[in-house]
């Protein structure tokens, strides 16, 4: 039997460059090998978006497009919605019994979050309660891993946590415990080199259009220090030059030269990143295109993947009922 994969994002808009290197490159080479679980997930979401819900479900639908035209396939893995399968919320209740108050109080991305995050009221208690829910995505399919960023590492610790004290409490080994797959990518900044997040406006989405991506190239902020362009330029600092060793590898060197003996001016070479960039984007774009035809397939989809989902969910809400009664 295949290795069990789980991952899950929130739908919170439009997925963005730094989420194809950052997490769906790794998901697509993974099916392979796994059988993987990938859910959407519009409970995450609602815990910080409960003002504005109504839009949650056409945007997981939407992120249920970008990640099958980045070459996520139905047909080797299980595409659901999370609220579609509402066994996540019986296992929360019975993993919340025994989850102390301290071990969410002291997680580090929970206290991150309430001093950045201002916009929104997340001093909520199911907000407090979002590691308990990813625990229980993860461990109702029993996955023994689940490919994550950095960031995410203290709620898969807790996750751990958290099926330790079931397994000890009940004297029963239902879960087993999972691994990190941690993605070894370079991070991209973002258009103005600020961390890349559509909260701050500065991404290259996967369904922006050809001329959409060159106009926000050329709008990239370069070296500070070339001002003129017969000053040298200095790559390394150039946050333009970055995404030549991610997008145009080849031309890496060459964009080096031009920039650091000042061969060609800032906008020549960002307009012909911006080619690179288009051509990488070019399959997704054209795939997501033709996914976008037929809408109702992709309600289909998600449809299935939530039958395949709730057998393996319930598998387990037995195994725990029984541990627990
Ligand atoms: N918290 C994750 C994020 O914001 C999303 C998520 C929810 C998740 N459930 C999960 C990730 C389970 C991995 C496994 O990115
Ligand atoms: Fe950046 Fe390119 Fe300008 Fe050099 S030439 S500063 S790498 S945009």
């Amino acid at each position: 039997m295949k290795k069990k994969i789980f991952s899950a994002m929130r739908p919170t808009g439009k997925l963005h460059l730094g989420h194809l290197l950052g997490a769906l490159k790794n998901w697509v080479s993974l099916q392979e090998e796994y059988q993987c679980i990938f859910s959407i997930a519009d409970w995450h979401a609602l815990m910080s978006e409960y003002e504005n819900s109504r839009p949650l479900r056409s945007y997981g639908i939407d992120m249920a497009l970008d990640w099958m035209a980045c070459g996520i396939d139905p047909e080797k893995s299980i595409i659901y919605v999370q609220s579609d399968v509402s066994e996540h919320l019986e296992l929360q209740m019975f993993l919340s019994c025994l989850t102390p108050l301290g071990w969410l109080e002291r997680n580090p991305t929970y206290k991150e979050q309430l001093r950045e995050i201002t916009s929104r009221d997340l001093q909520t208690y199911a907000f407090l309660g979002y590691p308990v829910l990813q625990a229980a995505d993860i461990l109702l399919y029993k996955a023994d891993a689940v490919p994550i960023g950095e960031d995410q590492l203290p709620h898969l610790e807790l996750c751990r946590e958290i099926a330790r004290r079931f397994n000890s409490i009940y004297k029963k080994e239902v879960f087993n415990d999972c691994r990190a797959i941690l993605t070894e990518t370079p991070r991209l900044l973002g258009l103005d080199n600020r961390k890349m997040s559509k909260s701050y406006g500065n991404t290259i989405n996967l369904s922006d259009s050809e001329e959409q991506v060159e106009t926000q190239v050329v709008s990239m902020i370069t070296d500070p220090k070339r001002i003129r362009k017969t000053d040298p330029g200095h790559p390394e600092e150039c946050n333009v030059y970055s995404y030549y060793l991610v997008f145009a590898t080849k031309q890496a060197p060459e964009a080096h030269q031009w920039c650091s003996k000042a061969l060609k001016g800032c906008v020549d070479c960002k307009k012909n990143l911006s080619k690179s960039i288009n051509q990488e984007l070019k399959p997704i774009r054209d795939k997501r295109a033709q996914l976008e035809q037929n809408k109702s397939r992709i309600e289909d989809i998600l449809n299935e993947g939530s039958k395949k989902a709730r057998v393996i969910a319930r598998q387990t809400i037995e195994e725990v009922r029984q541990a627990i009664y």
